[in-house]
Order: structure tokens, then C-alpha cells, then sequence
């Protein structure tokens, strides 16, 4: 992160802003800055998808409605973080420069429409995004509103254009020097499908070349390079007119098409757009939650752990999920009071006022097509607001952990693009996720970090499924352990390096097999109704979709748990294998969630990592600042949760303790702090 540091000070609250769509009623323009005040709107995002309004014509340029609704929202208080106009472009760009529009997988050139669709390698289109990037910033540079920037929206897509391909040539280039060198990375030799040059090389068209793994991991790398090199020419132009601003782009969680860590060092805070589907019959409300903690420990911990922005969310309700269900009366606060337990320094939504037409009309917003403050999604809102100003201290504190996850995007790309297992059950990031709930619904605070993060804060990692090893990582791994860390990994550990060649001589390679203490010499790939069994600690577990075949290596290998049945009966299911002050667990089939919660609770009870009974949907985190501690009791489930809490805790908002034990109803939030 390059850390060009926000100068606001509690916590964000506010939204997208797109007065741009309402220029000609000056009456809505006077009546949102009196309703942002009621609500307790502190920040707005304005200029998201402006361009046409800036540039309606290639020789135009209109920056004065931006600079009076920037004038008018500071005069009543309000910040501004504006956005740079390139997640959508104007009509007359498209229609007069093709070449600025996307090339879809089958080499066919989209039409103009939709939005974040640009080529990111094309030169018109670099050259018109640098200009307006340079136009508005310049308009706007010294504006005592101004926070922050934000680079397009939604960076996301890749684009199979002659540039993009000549750029994707030079890139494999860069990175293997000779052709010789791809066609070992790649097996090429397989298929007959080596390459004499460079310039023989295709991305995977959907109806070209899909069957090389390794050119598919490499396309996606390329596709965020490509962007992140789009996005920082952008960056480059902000910081030669604002450098005291800082830069930041709107992630999307876990999304498949970006490596946000290799984004993340371009930014200076990470910010990301939040729409969880709440009160849904396919989860349990609790599992919903704890997936949203997920979400917010991954954004968290691509900004290395440090406070981010929770950028955009919707009130009341989406418009584009499978069902749009609205947030039923609370959910709303306790939802984003999560963002800030785990971490999020502000509640951002998508967006003020509902927009009067077009795709996104009846999404939901702030501000109703009814109008007016008597909306029960705007009263909910201000409520929030007025929670937010009462926990303001807690910006910019940290969220302390024990444990972390160790998430890679290669790793999640390599995984999920084996050709192999079953494509239905790979389910790597459902299987992420229900590890994940488990410390979530113990009290247990756990950090997702990067491969290249540093561990050695920690007393446990979790690597399920971490099948491809980059260079250093099973070092570090070991030495992580033999320093006392403790480290539970799943079936599919290490079977490849990092262009997905097999690591030879038996897996998981590169030395892992010695730390953990096993072989995994088969797997087998279940269908969907077959079930195997393990007994752990006297409980029996069932398996399903995947059983690795383990051999242990040597006495000093512990086995905790065997498979019931099948050939591969009475062989290890579950190992651990001491070394140095630590061990390391493996785990080579998957269980279900009992079944992990059982390892776990073991696992946390070995490193001395303290559980919380909570209710079914019941969260705790703590935020901590240099002084202070911030406690944060939230209940997502629909019966009334009880929490045990310090007693010389003081009430910052919501619902007081009494002796020690805290009461909350269904979707109510409880802020305590303590001094440190
Ligand atoms: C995304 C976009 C917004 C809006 C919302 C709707 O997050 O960034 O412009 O389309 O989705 O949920
Ligand atoms: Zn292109």
C-alpha cells in the first residue's frame, strides 16, 4: 500500500451520488443536502459514471455542475470523494474509435453499451481516460470537500483485442525470456502444442486454446496486470495534480477475475461494495453473517490488516441478486455495524436517491422515489448515522487476531481450473467459507492474508486446499512451525508449482510432505451421494467429495482420525506431526462442518486460542486503537442472544449491559469500549 493517509476524521457515512441525473430540478439538488444532513450523511461519492455529463461531445468539457454541487455539499459539512469517470464511456467515443470497446472469448467485438468494458490496452482509450482524468482533476484540485479518489469502478473483465493480445505476447515474454522456457512451463510438448515464438501464442478464445491450465492462470495474471497498468496511468495523473489525496478503487470481495493483492500495493486504502443475501432460505441466517465477516476479513486483510472502506452497500435492497428481498427493520444497522466491527471505517451505500429510469431504478437507495424523510429505509439510515457519530473513535483501529487464512487468487485460479476432480464439487471457495464460519460462530477472530504475508504474528494458519506452491512459501511454512506456530492444511496441499507443473517425487512437494508428516499417494473424487465416515475424539463425522489416500512418513506422525470404510478403511484420515515448538495438521478428505469445528476447537485449544459460546447468528469482534478497546456484540439471528461482557466496559451505543451479561434482540448492536 502506498499510504497516502485520508484526512476525515470518525467514521464515513454517505453514499454514490449522481446529482448529474438530476441537474434540471434544482428542487431534489436543495432537498438531498438538507436530507444527507438529517441522515447524518458526513461523505459523498460523486462523478462515478460522469464522463457524458462531462464530455457530452469529443470537444466538450462541463466541469461547473460538479464544482457547485462540490461547493454546495461542503457548505453544509459534507465531504467528497470523487470518482474518476472511466467505468463507463460516452456514446461518441465508441462509435467514432472501435478499437476502445471490448473484444469478447470468441474474438468478437462487443457493441457500445453496458459499462466496464473498455480495452484496457487500446491507445485511444488510454489517451481519452488520461485526459479526462487530467480535465477533472485539475478542475477540481484544492477543493476543501475533497477527500479521496476513486479510481473507475469495478475494475473487472479482460478483453481478447489484437492490442490486448500483442500485449499479452510481450508480457509472457517479459516474464519467461525464451520461448523454450513457456513451453516447459506449460507442457507444451503435450497435444503436440509447443510454440516457436511468441508471436504463435493465443489467449484461451472460447474457441481456441482452452486446454492448457498454465496459459489460463497465465491470462488471468496478465488480465491484472493489464488493468493494474490502466489503473495506475490514472494514478499517476492524480498524484502529479493532488498528491496529498489518496487513491482508492471499489473491489468486489472474492471476485474470480482480478488478483486484488497485486492491485492492492497501487492503493492507498482498500475499499470494497458489500451486498450479502440476508433472510434467504438456502443459509441460516448465522451462516449468512458469518460469511459476511468473511468478506470483510478479506478486504481487511488485502490492505495488510489495516481499516478500509466499506464503498458501497444497499439500503433497503439490490436489484440485480436472484430474489430481491428487503433488509428486514434492523438488519440494516446490524449489517453495517458489522462492516465496522470488522474493520470498515465507513457505510458507504449504493446510492442516495433512487434514479428516476434505467437499469438500476429500483435498486435500493437512501432516498425513495417517494421522496421525503418519513421512508422507513431513510429513517433507518439516519438512526445509523447517529450510531456511527456515537462510535466515531474507533476509525482507524485495528482488528487483532491469532489466526489468519492463508488465501491466494493463483492458488483459487489453479484450483479451480484442474481438469480433474469433479467441477461440481471442487467448491473452493464454499469450502474456504465454511472453515471460516467456524471460527466466526466460536468467537475466535481470524485474518485472510496473502501467501507473502508475514505470519509470524500468528499462532495458527488454516491453507485449505492450497494446491499450488510459490517459491518460498513451504520455507516460510516451516519455519512458521518450527518457531511454535501451529498449521491445519487440507487435501490437495502442494501438487503444483506455480505454473502448475506437478511437483514430482510425491505431494505435497517442496518439502511440506516432511513438515506435515504424510504422503497423499491418491485422491479419490466421490460421487455426490457416496459418503465415507471418520471417528474424531469419539464423535463420528461423515466425508464426502473428496478422500486423500494418506501414507504417514515415520514414527513421529501422529494419526488422529481413519476412514470407516472403503478399500482405503483404517488408513490415516487426520495427522499431526510435531516439529520445533509447533505442529502441523493435515487433513486429507472433507468433512463435514462438525467434523471441522471438532479439529478446530482441538487445534485452538492446543494454541491457547480462547472460544465464546455465542448463539445461533450471535458475533463479538474488537476493534482496538492505540488506548482503547472496541467491543462490537451484534445478533443476526432470530431469537434473543446473550453475551458475557467485560464489566468495566463502558456503553458507546446500543443496549446497556447489566452485571456483565449483555441482552440483544434480533438485529441489535452493542458497542462497548474499555481502556487498555
Ligand atoms: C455495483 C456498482 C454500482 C451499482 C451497484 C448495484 O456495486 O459499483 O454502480 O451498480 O453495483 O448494486
Ligand atoms: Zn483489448
Amino acid at each position: 500500500m502506498n499510504e497516502v493517509k485520508l484526512d476525515f476524521s470518525g467514521l464515513m457515512h454517505g453514499g454514490d451520488y449522481n446529482p448529474e441525473q438530476w441537474l434540471d430540478c434544482p428542487e431534489i439538488l436543495a432537498e438531498d443536502i438538507r436530507l444527507m444532513q438529517k441522515a447524518g450523511v458526513n461523505c459523498v461519492t460523486l462523478g462515478v459514471f460522469s464522463w457524458a455529463t462531462y464530455q457530452p461531445t469529443e470537444n466538450e468539457f462541463h466541469v461547473d455542475w460538479l464544482l457547485e454541487r462540490m461547493d454546495a455539499l461542503w457548505a453544509a459539512g459534507i465531504h467528497v470523494i470523487l470518482a474518476t469517470p472511466t467505468g463507463a464511456r460516452p456514446a461518441w467515443m465508441d462509435l467514432k474509435y472501435t478499437e476502445t470497446m471490448r473484444v469478447a472469448k470468441n474474438g468478437v467485438r462487443n457493441h457500445h453499451g453496458l459499462r466496464h468494458n473498455h480495452c484496457m490496452s487500446s491507445p485511444v482509450f488510454r489517451q481519452k481516460a488520461a485526459d479526462i482524468t487530467e480535465k477533472v482533476a485539475t478542475a477540481v484540485a484544492g477543493h476543501p470537500a475533497l477527500r479521496m479518489w476513486h479510481l473507475s469502478n469495478e475494475y473487472g473483465g479482460d478483453c481478447f483485442c489484437p492490442h490486448c493480445v500483442q500485449n499479452f505476447r510481450s508480457w509472457l515474454k517479459q516474464k519467461y525470456g525464451t520461448i523454450d522456457a513457456l513451453n516447459h512451463a506449460w507442457w507444451s510438448t503435450f497435444w503436440s502444442h509447443r510454440f516457436a515464438s511468441f508471436d504463435e501464442v493465443e489467449p484461451p478464445y472460447e474457441n481456441g486454446e482452452t486446454s492448457m491450465p498454465a496459459l489460463i492462470l497465465d491470462w488471468k495474471r496478465f488480465t491484472t496486470a493489464i488493468t493494474t497498468d490502466c489503473m495506475q496511468a490514472e494514478i499517476d495523473i492524480l498524484r502529479r495534480i493532488t498528491p496529498n489525496l489518496p487513491v482508492t478503487t471499489n473491489f468486489m470481495v472474492f471476485f474470480e477475475g482480478l488478483d486484488y493483492h497485486a492491485m492492492a500495493p497501487h492503493l492507498d486504502m482498500i475499499s470494497w461494495d458489500s451486498y450479502p443475501l440476508w433472510h434467504t432460505d438456502a443459509q441460516t441466517a448465522a451462516d449468512v453473517a458469518a460469511d459476511a465477516a468473511f468478506d470483510h476479513a478479506l478486504m481487511r486483510g488485502i490492505g495488510g490488516g489495516k481499516p478500509f472502506l466499506l464503498m458501497e452497500s444497499a439500503p433497503g435492497l439490490a436489484n440485480w441478486h436472484p430474489y430481491n428481498k428487503l433488509r428486514r427493520p434492523g438488519m440494516h444497522r446490524c449489517a453495517s455495524m458489522q462492516a465496522v466491527a470488522c474493520g470498515s471505517d465507513s457505510v458507504q451505500y449504493f446510492q442516495w436517491r433512487k434514479s428516476r429510469g434505467s437499469f438500476e431504478q429500483y435498486h435500493g437507495a437512501v432516498v425513495d422515489h417517494a421522496g421525503g424523510e418519513n421512508h422507513r429505509v431513510f429513517k433507518e439510515v439516519a438512526q445509523l448515522g447517529e450510531m456511527l457519530a456515537q462510535v466515531g473513535a474507533v476509525q482507524g483501529g485495528e482488528t487483532p487476531a491469532q489466526a489468519a487464512f492463508v488465501f491466494d487468487w493463483d492458488n483459487r485460479w489453479a484450483v479451480e481450473s484442474i481438469v480433474g476432480l469433479a467441477k461440481e464439487t471442487v467448491k473452493y471457495e464454499e469450502t474456504l467459507r465454511s472453515f471460516y464460519r467456524t471460527f466466526v460462530q466460536n468467537g475466535v477472530a481470524a485474518d485472510i492474508i496473502a501467501e507473502n504475508a508475514d505470519f509470524s504474528g500468528y499462532k495458527l494458519l488454516v491453507l485449505p486446499l492450497h494446491y499450488l506452491l510459490k517459491p518460498g512459501f513451504s520455507t516460510r511454512l516451516s519455519h512458521f512451525v518450527k518457531n511454535g506456530g501451529r498449521v491445519l492444511a487440507t487435501y490437495l496441499l502442494g501438487y503444483v508449482d506455480a505454473t502448475t507443473l506437478c511437483h514430482l517425487g510425491g505431494f505435497p512437494g517442496e518439502g511440506l510432505a516432511e513438515l506435515f508428516g504424510v504422503n497423499a499417494t491418491e485422491i479419490d473424487t466421490l460421487y455426490p451421494t457416496d459418503r465415507n465416515a471418520t471417528t474424531l475424539d469419539g464423535q463420528r463425522f461423515e466425508i464426502k467429495d473428496y478422500c486423500e489416500i494418506l501414507q504417514p512418513l515415520g514414527d513421529e506422525t501422529q494419526v488422529l482420525a481413519q476412514y470407516e470404510s472403503d478399500f482405503y478403511a483404517n488408513t490415516p484420515v487426520i495427522t499431526r506431526k510435531q516439529t520445533g515448538a509447533g505442529a502441523a495438521y493435515y487433513l486429507g478428505a472433507r468433512l463435514e462442518q462438525a467434523g471441522n469445528e471438532a479439529l478446530l476447537r482441538q487445534i485452538f485449544a492446543e494454541c491457547g486460542i480462547e472460544t465464546e459460546t455465542l448463539a445461533d447468528g450471535a458475533q463479538h469482534h474488537v476493534r482496538q486503537t492505540e488506548g482503547e478497546r472496541f467491543d462490537f456484540y451484534l445478533n443476526f439471528g432470530a431469537e434473543p442472544a446473550a453475551f458475557a461482557v467485560e464489566k468495566d466496559a463502558t456503553l458507546l451505543s446500543g443496549v446497556a449491559p447489566q452485571n456483565g451479561c449483555l441482552q440483544l434482540a434480533p438485529y441489535e448492536v452493542t458497542v462497548t469500549k474499555t481502556a487498555l
